[in-house]
């Protein structure tokens, strides 16, 4: 089997190549990768050298190229990652979304198609989504697969948009597909411009940490290698044209995140107790800020028999540990345009 795994070098994507490769020694695994700032292939070195690993540098939103790629690997199986990911990005650059995830998601849909026309036994297009498409919860409530979609800002719209292009291909053509969403992942490899991997760094360089708005807002976070563990699951398991939702059971809001984070780092830093809160500055709000994000993930507990097998604290202290012990890899992500992005971000 040739199984195209697209976004590989990212968060995410390193994760899940690391699994399949280690974990499906039978596969061949083609990661496709355009290594935007977002992409990293130091987050896959252990595995590079393996004979069943193969990196492609190159770009979804390349209609001949992608065309061109399916005919000569004749993949048997996507699991589709790559996607602009980071909210505050997409305020300020949304047709950057629009290419990535939408146009970049029907090129792979498209060629997909051309290749399998209806020879579909054995074939499988994994849509990896997010829970952001159903917008933002109130006090209560869990976001379950029959949710309505409601996205609020350019990258969740965008996000919806490829899930329902998705959708569309398995009724109009047949494409054999599933989709997950999933909620807020945290662990290592993760890039330094979202909440739990930036604000490590701060506190290691002893930087303000900027929670927005008053900090009540709600994520519910999971461990990245538990996510990867659920798409391996849904890819060989999960039932054709279904959506599974992926999440931590594990609701936080911000602000106590930020202060368990605070402690852990002290105590890591070997400072005293209490020196990393009075990095902590409230700064203003993301526009069209979600409230509250949290899964139900019955169905595929149910089903497939998935649990997070990690607790926030232990998976927090991992996070931790790895960004402490690979300071070369974080210098290497902060020096170029990251920097730049930070700077223009938080000048206010
Ligand atoms: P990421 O930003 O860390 O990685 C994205 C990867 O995609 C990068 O390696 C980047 O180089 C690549 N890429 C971007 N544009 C590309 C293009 N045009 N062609 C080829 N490659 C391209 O993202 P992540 O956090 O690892 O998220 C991966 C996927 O999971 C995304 O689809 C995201 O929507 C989804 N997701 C993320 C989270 C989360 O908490 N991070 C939660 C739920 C779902
Ligand atoms: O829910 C899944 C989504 O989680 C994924 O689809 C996205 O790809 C991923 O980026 C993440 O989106 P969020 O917007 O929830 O993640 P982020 O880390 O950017 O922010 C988490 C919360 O922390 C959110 O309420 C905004 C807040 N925040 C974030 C940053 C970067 C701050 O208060 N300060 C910050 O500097």
């Amino acid at each position: 089997m040739n199984i195209l795994i697209t976004g590989g070098a990212g968060f995410i994507g390193s994760h899940v190549v690391r699994r399949f490769v280690n974990t499906h020694r039978e596969y061949n695994i083609y990661n496709l990768d355009a290594l935007t700032y977002a992409g990293n292939l130091e987050n896959l070195r252990d595995i590079e050298d393996a004979p069943n690993y193969h990196f492609i540098k190159g770009d979804i939103v390349d209609e001949g190229f992608i065309k061109g790629l399916f005919e000569k690997h004749r993949f048997d199986g996507v699991v589709h990652l790559a996607a602009e990911s980071h909210v505050d990005r997409s305020i300020t650059d949304p047709l950057a979304f629009v290419r990535t995830n939408i146009i970049g998601t029907v090129n792979l849909l498209n060629a997909a198609r051309d290749l399998w026309k209806d020879q579909t036994a054995d074939k499988r297009f994994y849509h990896v989504s997010t829970d952001e498409v159903y917008g933002s919860l109130g006090a209560e409530g869990l976001f379950t697969e029959t949710t309505s979609y409601d996205p609020n800002s350019p990258y969740s719209a965008s996000k919806a948009s490829s899930d329902h292009f998705v959708r569309a291909y398995g009724e109009t053509y047949g494409l054999p597909y599933v989709i997950s969403n999933c909620s807020n992942n945290y662990g290592p490899n993760h890039f330094p411009e979202k909440l739990v991997p930036l604000f490590i760094n701060n506190i290691i360089e002893n930087k303000p940490l900027p929670v927005y708005g008053d900090g009540k807002y709600t994520r519910d976070w999971l461990f990245v290698e538990d996510h990867a563990v659920a798409i391996d699951l849904v890819f060989h398991k999960g039932k054709n044209h279904e959506t599974y939702n992926i999440g931590g059971f594990n609701e936080w809001q911000n602000i106590d995140l930020v202060k368990l984070l605070c402690k852990l780092m002290d105590q890591k830093l070997g400072r005293d107790a209490g020196t990393s809160e009075k990095l902590i500055t409230y700064v203003k709000d993301r526009p069209g800020h979600d409230l509250r994000y949290a899964i139900d993930a019955g169905k595929i507990s149910k089903e497939l028999g998935w649990r997070p097998s990690v607790t926030f604290e232990q998976g927090l202290e991992r996070t931790i540990d790895w960004y402490l012990s690979n300071e070369e890899w974080l210098n290497h992500v902060t020096s170029g345009d990251y920097q730049e992005y930070y700077d223009k971000m938080y000048a206010q």
